[in-house]
């Protein structure tokens, strides 16, 4: 089997955890007891180009079950957790191709391995996978049924290549279920984004001006969990609409220029580039740190901030030490990618029970549904979403209410008033 991991002496740590994952991860239990039964997806061949976790790993056991043919690449080059690469193709014979800290070009070698599997579905997160199908391997473009993907810049950059008219196969855009975004976006990106900037920097967070740059779904986790442990939070935004949303969730919200000159912590997740910028670092306080969770690493200017910077040296496992005019220093996290997935473990598994559930039955349904479908960006389709949602209700022990038919009727209906 053709593979490229970091060390497969890590295999069974790699188990272990991704069984410590699947005990958060009911519902996708579920879908691999269905699928295991009925091989819904048998002799599907399956590229997924995903941040190879141990969440990750179950959603591969899951595709397995269901009879398909499954090759796993990463989709960040420092978001691998190198033993569950060694567990994947160690126990559950399934090649993948990453390793935490490869270089620009191993990545991209990484993902045209993935490639190399002749692929009816893909499966990404945040389109590089689409988008090297399009450019460096377009003679499989015809065999491909369709594919889903994972996150808000990947839906972005997606949508703009069917808008061009270049996008070749039918999308699933997962991250725009319900039961995704407005879980894994928020509680999972809130919670796991703090994780990972107080396991590279062990900083106590209370009293200090925690400054969050997109109020989005992302944004709003981090900077309701920053508040939770006592910074004193500001917002910036370019949205109005998400800037009064903040402004009446009790932030301060101004522009980053402003920010930038009293702000202690900096996280940027908004999917936009150079958000912090060289006249930003310019206004920055010595010791100030300053960490990305969007997607990509071009949130933080970070050629700006090498060519400021007389010296530099990494003061801690993801601490860039840069140091400006009048010796002030500046902290890099992480060198600028998603914290949470670089110096922390990602989501929590029992948030991404619900993403890897939509991932799951997104391809059930492109598998079923593709010969209706054009070369366009599609939502999860509402019932697998609303039944997503009821599974997790239920594993979480909680039930909700049903309509009578009187109610049914009073909200189809027009005539009752005051
Ligand atoms: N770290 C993770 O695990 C993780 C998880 C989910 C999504 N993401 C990524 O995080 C990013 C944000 O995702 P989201 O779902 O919150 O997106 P979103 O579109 O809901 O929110 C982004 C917000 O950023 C704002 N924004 C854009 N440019 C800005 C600028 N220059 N200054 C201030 N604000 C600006 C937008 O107005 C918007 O409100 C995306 O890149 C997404 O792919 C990361």
């Amino acid at each position: 089997m053709d593979y490229d991991i970091k060390d497969m002496a890590l295999a069974a740590k790699g188990r272990l955890r991704m069984e410590w994952a699947e005990r958060s991860m009911p519902v996708l239990k579920m879908i691999k007891a269905t699928f295991a039964k009925s091989k819904p997806l048998r002799g599907l061949r399956i590229s997924a180009c995903l941040h190879v976790t141990s969440e990750t790993a179950n959603l591969m056991e899951a595709l397995k079950l269901g009879g398909a043919d499954v090759r796993l690449c990463a989709s960040n080059p420092l978001s691998t957790q190198d033993d569950i690469p060694a567990a994947l193709v160690k126990h559950h014979r399934i090649p993948v191709f990453a390793v935490k800290g490869e270089n620009h070009k191993t990545y991209y070698a990484h993902i045209l391995q993935a490639l190399d599997h002749r692929p009816q579905i893909t499966m990404d997160d945040g389109a590089d996978l689409v988008s090297t199908t399009h450019s460096k391997r377009k003679t499989l473009l015809p065999g491909i049924l369709g594919g889903t993907e994972e996150t808000t810049t990947g839906v972005i950059r997606l949508k703009s290549m069917a808008r061009a008219g270049v996008l070749q196969y039918p999308i699933v855009a997962v991250n725009d279920a319900q039961t995704k975004h407005l879980f894994d976006n928020r509680y999972g990106t809130g919670q796991s984004t703090l994780d990972g900037i107080l396991r590279a920097t062990n900083i106590l967070l209370a009293g200090l001006n925690f400054v969050v740059a997109g109020y989005g779904m992302c944004g709003k986790g981090v900077a309701m969990r920053a508040r939770g442990a006592g910074a004193h939070v500001i917002v910036t935004e370019v949205d109005p609409i998400r800037g009064i949303e903040a402004v009446m969730d009790g932030f301060r919200v101004m522009p980053m220029a402003e920010a930038a000159a009293i702000g202690d912590v900096f996280l940027t997740v908004t999917g936009d580039k150079a958000v912090i910028r060289r006249e930003h670092f310019l206004k920055m306080k010595d010791g100030a740190i300053v960490a990305n969770a969007g997607h990509f690493n071009v949130e933080i200017d970070i050629p700006a901030l090498e060519k400021l910077a007389g010296a530099k040296r990494r003061v801690r496992d993801y601490v860039d030490e840069y140091t400006l005019s009048r010796g002030r220093r500046v902290h890099l996290l992480g060198e600028g990618r998603l914290i949470n997935l670089a110096a922390a473990e990602g989501h929590p598994a029992m948030v991404m029970d619900m993403s890897f559930a939509n991932q799951a039955l997104s391809v059930l349904y492109l598998a079923g549904h593709s010969s209706e479908l054009g070369k366009a960006v599609y939502p999860v389709p509402r019932d697998i979403d609303a039944r997503i949602a009821a599974l997790k209700l239920k594993s979480m022990g909680a039930s909700i209410d049903k309509l009578t038919a009187e109610q049914k009727k009073y909200l189809s209906s027009w005539q009752e008033g005051t």
